[in-house]
């Protein structure tokens, strides 16, 4: 045979492209075959930001980018983790405000919480169970499958090796803890998909669970922002001995509107340990810190400049603005859904509507019929996984006039 270079097998196990590329290649499709009605096609698929960026961060932005063009304030490469005006201001605002515990060289800027949540497994070992939510957020699987940590998918998409976490209407979309031993368990709170948040308590027995287990939590709070329910914790911190067990990633495109501008953290407290292929705890920090600096050079000045100005008082007025109008989406969608006479969870404490299919109709048969009917990009349950079957999404990230007119569509759909 011909000497060829290898590639990783890992990849050729991953079903049918990402969910959004294959959305948009059914919507092109759409487009292909029915020009005039594509031309009213309103997005309320992929949960991507539509409002402009907050006068602080454009501004802060641009005084940035004037220092780089003067010689006596340019900079080239900054601080690997991130500068410390920012590593800062996270601190204060995010965690000292709230009483936690976290110092500025825990905290990670990177380009995004996805990226972060991918990245991570570089310092992880291949041994490891793994625990994702379903429905999950499916970066966390497919980062899984192309590090080689699963084997091949099944019919309805789910891959041997991984434990998966049924999140339901019955438990509310939080996971009960697993029967079996996981060694890293992601959760998602807020939750993308299905808008639910975790109470203190459930919090309080999945760190308990992954103590007692030498397990740890990967926590996505990207979306903590919209928590409007003062009991909901917006930190895995906030819940006692989760240092010890808990990694935690932030991002700033769905406060400050970032999706496009790329700009997130990861929290790694120095205190974080896992195991040696001999048994032996050492910290995790220094792993990951010696993974960012090799791969890495962290955020552009002008990027971290901007997401900084998200915490001054402007911009955190602003970014509240921001998410009122988000949040504010979601109320005329969720009702809107729920006069058809769906079940209607999710977008209270998140961006994220999360709604039952009509009996008989699996969700890509709703993705389908809503294109078609009233000319609404969703996005179908299953593509978060087998537990998603039966339900869609609906992202509130939009214009109000577009939602208003989305709320007005889904009345005419004739189910
Ligand atoms: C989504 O629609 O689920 C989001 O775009 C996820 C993301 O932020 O990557």
């Amino acid at each position: 045979m011909h000497a060829v270079a290898y590639l990783n097998d890992h990849y050729l196990k991953l079903k049918a492209g990402y969910l959004f590329p294959e959305i948009a290649r059914r919507v092109r499709e759409f487009g292909q075959e029915k020009p005039g009605l594509a031309k009213n096609i309103i997005r309320c698929g992929i949960g991507d930001v539509t409002e402009p960026l907050p006068d602080a961060a454009i501004e802060a932005m641009h005084r940035a980018v004037d220092e780089l063009a003067r010689r006596e304030s340019f900079r080239g490469y900054g601080p690997e983790q991130g500068y410390d005006f920012l590593r800062d201001a996270i601190t204060e605002h995010d965690y000292r405000s709230r009483g936690l515990e976290v110092t500025p060289d825990e905290i990670f800027v990177s380009d995004g919480s996805k990226c972060d949540c991918g990245n991570i497994l570089d310092i992880f070992g291949p041994q490891n169970r793994i625990a994702v939510m379903d429905p999950v957020y499916p970066v966390y699987v497919d980062t899984n499958v192309m590090a080689g940590h699963t084997g091949e998918a099944d019919s309805s998409g789910a891959y041997s090796g991984l434990v998966y976490l049924p999140c339901n209407e019955t438990n509310g979309f939080v996971p009960a803890l697993p029967k079996e031993k996981a060694d890293l368990i992601y959760l998602c709170y807020p939750n993308n998909p299905t808008g639910a948040t975790a109470t203190r308590s459930q919090l309080e027995s999945w760190v308990e669970y992954a103590l007692a287990s030498e397990a740890i939590i990967l926590f996505d709070a990207a979306y903590e922002a919209y928590i409007t329910d003062g009991n909901v914790p917006h930190s895995i911190y906030e819940i006692p001995g989760a240092r010890k067990c808990a990694i935690e990633f932030r991002s700033f495109s769905k406060n400050g509107g970032f999706t496009g501008v790329r700009c997130g953290f990861t929290i790694l407290p120095k205190e974080l340990n896992a195991a040696t292929k001999s048994g032996e705890s050492k910290p995790l920090h220094p792993l990951w810190h010696r993974r960012f600096s090799t791969k890495f050079n962290s955020v552009s000045y002008p990027v971290q400049r901007g997401a900084e100005s998200l915490y001054s008082k402007a911009g955190q007025e602003q970014v509240r603005s921001l998410i009122d109008h988000y949040l504010g989406n979601a109320r005329i969608l969720a009702a809107a859904l729920q006069k058809t006479g769906l079940s209607v969870y999710g977008g209270i404490n998140a961006p994220y509507i999360w709604v039952k299919a009509p009996a008989g109709y699996g969700s890509w048969a709703v993705f389908d019929k809503i294109l078609n009917d009233i000319q609404v990009v969703i996005t179908p349950g299953a593509g978060f996984g087998a537990q998603g079957e039966g339900f869609f999404r609906v992202s509130a990230f939009n214009s109000r006039e577009n939602a208003e007119a989305v709320a007005d569509r889904f009345q005419k759909v004739k189910w």
